[in-house]
């Protein structure tokens, strides 16, 4: 494996080469260090920073401030991986001098490569600015958590003909407009396969099926770290958070019991400094 930064033209070589391309959430140093080292081709500092990390019921109250902060902590962990910065809700969709702003101060302060936004027609000319303004972008369509509310609940999306022709005509404004990648959230798999045949660009699917160029999930996700909440599209290969209850548990007895500290995880000194003191 190379040490050498991934950049948009590696990702793009990547769809063109059939390799699928990796991508998973990061938020901050020691798992941005982790996922890069065991070769994750790209990370998103996520805007799911508000479910995962945050403790919000959902991505909306998510700020700048709070996404500049992550993007750069994960940025000091991670070498290799490209690492690209969610905008946060209303971060974008304001203003066109806004978004570009936004976009800017990701580039210029926390040392992300890339920014993503989602929607399709509707912000097709924002991502035209961003990619004129030397920002690379990654769009997002398909269920966007940021219009939650519009949707009226996490649902499976472009499941009719007319959401699915939608969808693939925002696809193609997308890359017209200059994104070098496209995230497709929890459409049918069969049609993430047509868009992903349709484009020249990637898409990295998250629910989208096996036929999407790449895939995401959200780290969290993948090693269970947040038991009671497994969407279908998710595959959960370890379970943390029982690991760490039990750690917990094992600590507690341990200094109930004055097992721990051990001899071992303790400081000596010289008796004649004990015996002198008075
Ligand atoms: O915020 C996020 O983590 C995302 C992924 C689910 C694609 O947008």
């Amino acid at each position: 494996m190379s040490n050498k930064r991934i950049t948009t033209s590696t990702i793009r070589e990547k769809k063109l080469a059939g390799e699928p391309i990796t991508m998973l959430t990061a938020y901050d140093a020691p798992f941005a260090r982790l996922l890069d080292e065991a070769g994750i081709d790209m990370l998103l500092v996520g805007d799911s920073l508000g479910n995962a990390v945050l403790g919000y019921d959902s991505t909306l109250p998510v700020t700048m401030e709070d996404m500049i902060h992550h993007t750069r902590a994960v940025s000091r962990g991670a070498t290799r991986a490209l690492i690209v910065a969610d905008m946060p809700f209303m971060s974008y969709q304001a203003s066109l001098s806004d978004a570009l702003m936004n976009a800017g101060r990701f580039l210029k302060e926390t040392g992300a490569q890339a920014v993503k936004l989602e929607g399709g027609a509707t912000v097709a000319e924002t991502v035209r600015a961003m990619v004129q303004a030397g920002i690379p972008v990654v769009g997002h369509l398909g269920l966007t958590p940021q219009s939650v509310n519009q949707f009226g609940g996490f649902k499976v999306q472009a499941r009719d003909m007319a959401a699915a022709q939608q969808l693939l005509d925002d696809a193609r404004l997308l890359e017209a407009a200059g994104a070098f990648a496209i995230v497709l959230e929890c459409v049918p798999a069969a049609l993430a396969e047509k868009v992903s045949q349709a484009l020249t660009i990637p898409t990295i699917g998250i629910g989208g099926g096996n036929g999407c160029d790449g895939q995401v999930l959200v780290i969290h996700d993948l090693i269970g770290l947040l038991p009671g909440f497994k969407p279908k599209f998710v595959k959960t290969y370890r379970n943390l958070a029982a690991e760490i209850t039990g750690a917990v548990q094992e600590y507690i007895e341990d200094v109930k019991t004055r097992r721990f500290p051990a001899p071992e995880h303790s400081f000596g000194i010289a008796d004649d400094v004990l015996e002198k003191l008075y």
